[in-house]
């Protein structure tokens, strides 16, 4: 976080002087198109053009270098080869100047082989060795739509060819990584109706990144919505924490990320490997900081358009109104198949609207006024009217805006409406608009809708935003804790008690994986209670193992080699008697050792046959960039087939996993009303707990304990099983060895 208080970010988006080096007056290469767009606009500080051939540039004085420029200079546009970056960028130092932008391409993005991944070393060293903050390489611009303020080259923002006129100040800033797709948001944004505050391209990020701008857009009052492009972040853990403070604001974060795939799919040792992957991380990433994550284009701006025409207000319960039964109709499926409710308004209101309205008209919700309307006031009325009911919290109008009479009253009706109440209004236009409507629409700030599904995407995330994200993880004061619903049980209590302490130290492995008794071993060192056990060494230890246990019991045998016992044979259930657990013993042992190799069987564990119960996964998964992750579902030897779980960041509240759970399959045992109703409280606070412990154990990097056997509700949990890959490079390690 900077000291400055956003001074550096300021200074790329309001200089008050640029110098240009490389600067040209032919307007029709990159390097000629800054000075002209900036001047395009009507830049009004001093402008610096900065070339050794020139005496003059389009009637302004050049300067043959940055050093001969003679006053103080706020921020270098830079455009020059990239072999002479880093120069120019020690140069602006050694005058002190605070920013350099940098729109030369040749950096890191260049192919192997080539000089790119040299000068990106130099530039990179030019950065860090001297005052000057760098934005870029390889990047397009930043547009100031406030003030307008036009640095860069974007084709975009030329006034004679694209923009016609000066857009009109508002207050979505977009930050993409991407020049051509930054631009290209604002573009098609503005033909959206969407209304702008700051465009900002960062290019390769050498220096100065994307969350650096994110942060000073959280505090800046003119954005209310930001969108971010991004490609990769080097600080990921950055964008959850500006995530919660943009929801703390009441500012709305929204995500493209792109290319999710290849770097970070590791190779999956455990259940929990092969259920997740990294686009799975990302969005669990995106979520827990309460950002919206958008698919396509079309998404972004459906979702955009709303959010920004509306700052506050929104949630799931939504009026439809209209003329055309037929498109209310079909609204309301796509609202209900998106989890939106339709509610029916009050019976007043509806009243009132017979009182006016045709006798076939439907006022209950959708509501359909039909094409036998009298008059133009009418609608109105109805509108105002479903205005009033306190069962909604938005209002779809469902439109045919290809002939609008009067386009600009309709547009200030919707906007005033939405105004009065507090309830955002949407227009889905089921005819092809008129250019006029569109127009009006958009000078009224009443986003028009095409799409059903992009309705449904716009209403999902005002609600979103309306119900702000769950508290993130804390840990809990003792008085707290005493007050809790977990405090009642047993199992949850003894679990939260030491959510303060350091989880124990992780064992060394021989390899990388360790097997379920040195999981479990662990685990109790954490805390967690586990089925009684003991890795016997021969068959006479597991036979009074397993009369000091009592039957039924389980013997499994353990080693690093076999990491599936059922699959690889080296598994007995439910053994009754000294003489089964002799037999299975030897059976087990010899197997495993021919099937893993002398020496790599670290014994065979006997272990109390827990009550049977319901089978879940608790597994971790820790990307190396993204950091640690939760992820919770159906478990068992068909958790692959089943593909019914859900990833969260780690480390993850007992609630969250509760919501988690909800929006699975297998969330239904769940249920206090289904007949099974699980031990939700138990579950939950057990996998939150394995969560935290986890985020805290950063040697952890997969942990698969499948399955959990979840019991009746009051009745725990059992973890059966367990599998971890550790990492011995990394810190929170012991001294245990285990697979000798
Ligand atoms: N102590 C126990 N009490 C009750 N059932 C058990 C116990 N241990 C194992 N089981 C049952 O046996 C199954 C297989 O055991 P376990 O999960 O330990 O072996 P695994 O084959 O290594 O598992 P995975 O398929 O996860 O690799 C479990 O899914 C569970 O149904
Ligand atoms: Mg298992």
């Amino acid at each position: 976080v900077p000291a400055d208080r956003g001074d550096t970010i300021r200074n790329f988006l309001s200089p008050s002087s640029v110098a240009i080096v490389g600067a040209s007056a032919d307007e029709t290469t990159l390097s000629g198109r800054l000075l002209y767009l900036l001047r395009q606009h009507g830049f009004a500080g001093k402008i610096y053009p900065v070339n050794p051939r020139h005496q003059t540039i389009s009637g302004i004085q050049c300067y043959p270098s940055i050093a001969d420029v003679p006053e103080a200079v706020d921020l270098a546009l830079i455009a020059v080869p990239s072999a002479s970056v880093a120069d120019v960028v020690r140069q602006c130092g050694e005058r002190n100047i605070p920013g350099a932008y940098v729109i030369s391409a040749g950096f890191n993005e260049a192919p192997e082989g080539t000089t790119g991944a040299a000068a990106a070393q130099g530039l990179i060293a030019a950065a860090r060795g001297g005052p000057t903050r760098v934005s870029g390489p390889n990047a397009e611009g930043i547009y100031n739509v406030i003030d307008d303020i036009a640095l860069g080259f974007s084709p975009v923002l030329d006034y004679d060819h694209v923009l016609k006129s000066r857009p009109r100040p508002g207050n979505v800033a977009v930050i993409a990584q991407s020049g051509g797709l930054g631009f290209g948001i604002f573009n098609l944004g503005l033909a959206r109706g969407i209304d702008f505050s700051h465009i900002i391209t960062t290019g390769n990020e050498v220096d100065l990144d994307a969350t650096d701008y994110l942060e000073f857009l959280v505090n800046d009052d003119d954005t209310d919505v930001v969108v971010l492009f991004i490609e990769g972040l080097e600080r990921p853990s950055r964008l959850r924490e500006l995530g919660l403070r943009a929801a703390e604001c009441g500012k709305t974060i929204v995500v493209v990320k792109v290319g999710r795939s290849a770097e970070a799919q590791r190779a999956a040792v455990s259940h929990t490997g092969h259920v997740t992957g990294p686009g799975h991380l990302w969005s669990a990433l995106l979520r827990s900081a309460g950002i919206v994550e958008v698919t396509d284009m079309a998404d972004l701006l459906d979702v955009v358009a709303a959010l920004s025409a509306w700052p506050s207000g929104g949630g799931s319960r939504v009026g439809i109104v209209g003329g055309s039964g037929g498109a209310g109709v079909w609204m309301t499926d796509v609202l209900r198949a998106n989890g939106m409710e339709v509610p029916e308004i009050e019976e007043e209101l509806q009243q009132e609207m017979r009182s006016f309205l045709p006798y076939y008209a439907s006022p209950v919700n959708p509501v359909d006024f039909t094409a036998g309307i009298r008059q133009r006031s009418d609608m109105d009325r109805v509108l105002s009217l479903v205005g009033k009911s306190e069962r909604l919290d938005v209002i779809v109008v469902v439109a045919s805006l290809m002939h609008a009479p009067t386009p600009a009253e309709t547009a200030a009706l919707y906007r005033g409406i939405g105004e009065q109440t507090g309830k955002p209004v949407l227009t889905y236009s089921y005819t092809s608009p008129a250019q006029e409507a569109i127009a009006a629409f958009a000078a009224a700030r009443v986003p028009i809708y095409l799409s059903q599904t992009g309705v449904a995407r716009a209403v999902s995330a005002l609600a979103d935003r309306a119900v702000g994200i769950a508290a993130p993880p804390r840990e809990l004061a003792d008085s707290e804790l005493a007050d809790s619903e977990l405090a009642d049980s047993e199992l949850a209590d003894s679990e939260l008690a030491d959510r303060a302490a350091p989880p124990a130290s992780l064992p060394v492995p021989d390899g990388e994986t360790l097997h379920e008794a040195a999981v479990k071993e662990w685990l109790a060192r954490c805390g967690f209670r586990l089925p009684a056990g003991h890795l016997a060494a021969s068959a006479a230890d597991a036979v009074s193992a397993a009369e000091a246990i009592g039957y039924p019991v389980a013997l499994k045998a353990q080693s690093a080699r076999l990491p599936h016992k059922a699959a690889a044979g080296v598994l007995a259930l439910n053994l009754t008697c000294a003489a089964q657990v002799r037999g299975a013993y030897q059976a087990i042992h010899d197997r495993a050792v021919s099937a893993a190799g002398a020496g790599q069987v670290a014994g065979v564990l006997v272990e109390k046959m827990a009550d049977p119960g319901f089978e879940m996964l608790v597994g971790i998964s820790r990307d190396p960039s993204l950091g640690p992750f939760l992820t919770i579902g159906a478990g068992g030897t068909d958790t692959e087939l089943l593909a019914d779980v859900a990833t969260l960041a780690a480390p993850a509240t007992a609630d969250q996993v509760r919501a988690a759970l909800s929006g699975l399959r297998c969330g239904k045992v769940f249920d206090p009303r289904s007949s099974r109703a699980l031990d939700t409280t138990a579950f939950c606070a057990l996998a939150a707990r394995i969560s935290d412990i986890a985020a805290r154990s950063p040697g952890l990097k997969e942990l698969d304990l499948n399955p959990v056997i979840v019991h009746r509700a009051g009745h725990g949990t059992d973890i059966v099983d367990g599998l971890a890959v550790v990492s011995p490079a990394l810190p929170g390690h012991g001294g245990r060895r285990y697979t000798d």
